[in-house]
């Protein structure tokens, strides 16, 4: 059997926070080492035998959900809302390309972001910036923004109410087929392409209603009736990410039990940090984001530290190059990834380099969002790479946060709700699942 090792702890850990208190610190994370894994080793093997068949072209991966959750929109609502537009998106990509869709949340856990500076000045005065609510507070005073290691307990209850919820979404009334009808969101309604997804459900309706009167139906098939539903989020706070790595006791094999996948973001994937050598140590899939500053020698030697073995199902670099960037710099990653025989899963994040600042707003306009997804649909092919999914931040609410489907940037301050990033609504990423099930066709996947 392994045992729990922390040599992470010997390199240079990027984005941590600075905990003033430290006999608080420890004794909140002894607490959280003690405390029932939120997901288990059984699932995240589960996952990666889905990534094999994602890496074999027959599956697509959906990963999507909030830039970055927070204590105060926490809801049965928000978690409902969001599951219903994942479970939508992924019909919509599954009936156009007959693809089973591996649906994986940012949800869960998906509390620490990574900043671009330490500190932030408002009308003069300097205070720590806001790392995420399992660190500090958003309120711009010296005692919300110090790092709090209660707030990870905190975030560790609300990650295993959250899981509780979409399990039993997942496994009850919610997921049947059957009732198909039950995932729409109300507002959508009034959108062009809702039509195009009413007939989408007309047909599925019609063809459950064939397989019912042939003896297939939800009470004795159960893939009629359930689904699966994946948690994932940025491993960033590295000590949380330990406190919940286990050792499993069927293999003997270590996983970090805080989530099913955990990804790299791009600005902690150093080859000789602390995060990329964390990870090295679990046997959870890995993401690592790729930016426009990377090239092939970047993903060859991440691929010898994360996936030593090159095996099909551990490593999923998520490109994030942007719309204007991704041509020049994807098709030489492909060539020679290709050229070596690495084992790579490759998906496409078009939000985090189209961001844009428009009246103090940081926003997305959906058509360069659309622009980066085609170029990689086409780089793909051009290079015999499988595009093998979307990495989203959306919301299942009607913000108004992104441009494009009825949002003008004069609309951004209606709803701007999200604490980090731009989130797409419940339309645009409906309008997005309608785009990508186009691309699957014209690229000719
Ligand atoms: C994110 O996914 O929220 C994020 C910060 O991404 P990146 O590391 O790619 O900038
Ligand atoms: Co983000």
């Amino acid at each position: 059997m392994k045992s729990l090792k922390n040599t992470w702890k010997k390199y240079t850990a990027k984005q941590q926070p600075y905990y003033k208190d430290k006999k608080l610190l420890n004794s909140t994370l002894k607490q959280i080492q003690n405390l029932p894994p939120l997901v288990f080793a059984e699932e995240i093997r589960e996952l990666r035998i889905c990534l094999n068949d994602v890496f074999n072209k027959k599956a697509f991966i959906l990963q999507g959900g909030d830039c970055a959750e927070s204590f105060a929109n926490f809801n049965a609502i928000n978690i409902r809302d969001m599951f219903k537009i994942l479970l939508q998106m992924a019909i919509v990509l599954t009936f156009s390309n007959s693809h089973p869709i591996v649906k994986i949340g940012r949800i869960a856990g998906q509390f620490a972001k990574p900043r671009s500076e330490d500190f932030e000045i408002i009308n003069g005065e300097k205070l720590p910036i806001y790392r995420g609510d399992i660190i500090n507070d958003i309120n711009f005073d010296e005692k919300s923004r110090q790092a709090d290691p209660k707030r990870m307990l905190k975030a560790y209850y609300q990650s295993a109410a959250t899981l509780n919820l979409l399990r039993a979404f997942a496994n009850g009334g919610l997921a049947d087929l059957n009732n198909i009808h039950r995932l729409n969101l109300d507002f959508i309604k009034k959108n062009s392409f809702y039509k195009k997804y009413e007939q989408l459900i007309e047909q599925i309706s019609k063809s459950l209603a064939f397989m019912k009167a042939c003896g297939i139906n939800s009470n004795n098939t159960q893939s009629l009736k359930t689904t699966n539903i994946y948690t994932s989020h940025e491993a960033l706070l590295l000590d949380y990410e330990q406190a919940l790595t286990r050792v499993d006791s069927l293999s003997g094999e270590i996983y970090d039990c805080s989530a099913h996948m955990l990804w790299i973001g791009d600005r902690t994937k150093g080859l000789d940090e602390a995060h990329v050598h964390f990870l090295s140590n679990v046997k959870n899939p890995i993401g690592v984001k790729i930016s426009s500053n990377d090239n092939f020698e970047t993903i060859y030697s991440l691929n010898k530290i994360l996936n030593p073995k090159n095996e099909n199902n551990r490593l999923n670099m998520i490109i994030r190059m942007g719309a204007d960037k991704i041509e020049k710099n994807l098709p030489d990653i492909l060539k020679n990834s290709k050229k070596e025989g690495l084992n790579i899963i490759y998906t496409i994040d078009p939000m985090h380099a189209n961001t844009i600042k428009i009246d103090g707003y940081k926003t997305r306009n959906i058509e360069k969002i659309k622009k980066e997804l085609q170029l990689f649909f086409e780089i793909c092919k051009a290079e015999d790479i499988y595009p093998a999914g979307v990495h989203l931040e959306m919301s299942g609410q009607n913000v108004s946060e992104c441009i494009g489907c009825g949002v003008s940037q004069n609309d951004l301050y209606k709803r701007y709700e999200t604490r980090c990033d731009p989130r797409l609504n419940a339309d645009q990423a409906l309008e997005l699942a309608f785009f990508i099930s186009d691309l699957f066709k014209k690229v000719q996947i």
